[in-house]
């Protein structure tokens, strides 16, 4: 595994490897790495001959409240476990000045219209654009064949997916199943903020969207009070709720009883920490 902090290496480095006719599959994170970025990883090796990994904490995709400071950077774990996978090929880690040379607030920026502004969005204003940037970005310097994301970040994944159909970027995007503590707490990097009585708490995300799944899938339909209730009991819990909202897969619009396939869509705050989470339900 070769760790490379510029752009121009980088590409030097990947043209050599499409002129053996290897197939560049990407992972770009944030690191802090966990068996969720791992199982990426193993995804991206399975896909392409070369497997190339990002780490950056990229400021703009940070509100100004946000954590952009005390986000958990751990670089020789980091560089440990993506070693240990005995699959990555390059692991990209850039400074800022690399990437933002003319600074943040000149830059150039993609928009995703719409599907940004919800949930996530609505709670994180500017986030998607600032994810939509630096994924763009990252594409562009990497040109992988794949790129692969966790269905962990549902949103996250769709706007990137609307990107890159909208801006014919020419990369087949993969989505991957997110990984899981045995108690069902999807794993994230933010967890590390929660305290041990938090972390006790903390499945109770993950429960109160496998029972709105089990009503849904019983026939009801009362979408309005399947969310209050999954509201109410996760302030029992002990959250601090953002959204719990029922919609449909493929728009994110709130579901209609005629939707065959719909997500469930949660974020809520447990101390410092905002986790997110959601579920599929197919009822074809
Ligand atoms: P980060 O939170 O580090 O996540 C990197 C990738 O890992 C994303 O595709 C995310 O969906 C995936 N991931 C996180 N937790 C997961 C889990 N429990 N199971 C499966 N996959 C999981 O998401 C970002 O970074 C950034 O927004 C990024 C896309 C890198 C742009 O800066």
């Amino acid at each position: 595994m070769k760790i490379i902090h510029s752009i121009q290496e980088l590409r030097k480095e990947l043209y050599m490897r499409r002129f053996d006719k290897e197939r560049i599959s990407f992972v770009p994170t944030m690191g802090n790495l966990h068996e969720g970025h791992i199982s990426l990883i193993h995804k991206a090796a399975e896909k392409g001959d070369c497997v190339v990994a990002s780490i950056f904490v990229n400021p703009l995709q940070f509100g100004a409240n946000e954590d952009l400071e005390s986000y958990p950077r751990t670089p020789e774990q980091d560089e440990a476990q993506l070693l240990a996978t005995g699959c990555v090929d390059f692991l990209f880690r850039p400074r800022v000045e690399e990437i933002y040379p003319v600074g943040q607030e000149n830059h150039t920026v993609v928009e995703v219209p719409n599907i940004s502004d919800v949930y996530c969005g609505a709670s994180r204003p500017g986030h998607f654009r600032g994810v939509a940037t630096i994924v763009c970005k990252l594409l562009n310097i990497v040109q992988p064949d794949f790129a692969i994301f966790g269905r962990k970040d549902y949103q996250q994944l769709m706007v990137i997916e609307k990107m890159v159909e909208d801006l014919c970027l020419p990369v087949k995007v993969i989505g991957a199943d997110t990984a899981r503590a045995k108690d069902g707490l999807a794993l994230s990097s933010r967890n590390g903020y929660l305290t041990s009585d938090e972390r006790q708490c903390a499945p109770a995300l993950y429960k109160a969207l496998q029972e709105a799944k089990e009503v849904i899938l019983s026939g009801q339909a009362d979408f309005k009070g399947i969310q209050a209730r999954a509201n109410h009991a996760l302030e029992q819990a002990g959250f601090k709720p953002d959204y719990f909202d029922i919609c449909n897969a493929k728009t994110l619009e709130p579901a209609l009883r005629s939707d065959q396939e719909l997500v469930i869509l949660a974020a809520a705050y447990l101390g410092k920490a905002r986790l997110i989470d959601n579920i599929v339900i197919s009822l074809t």
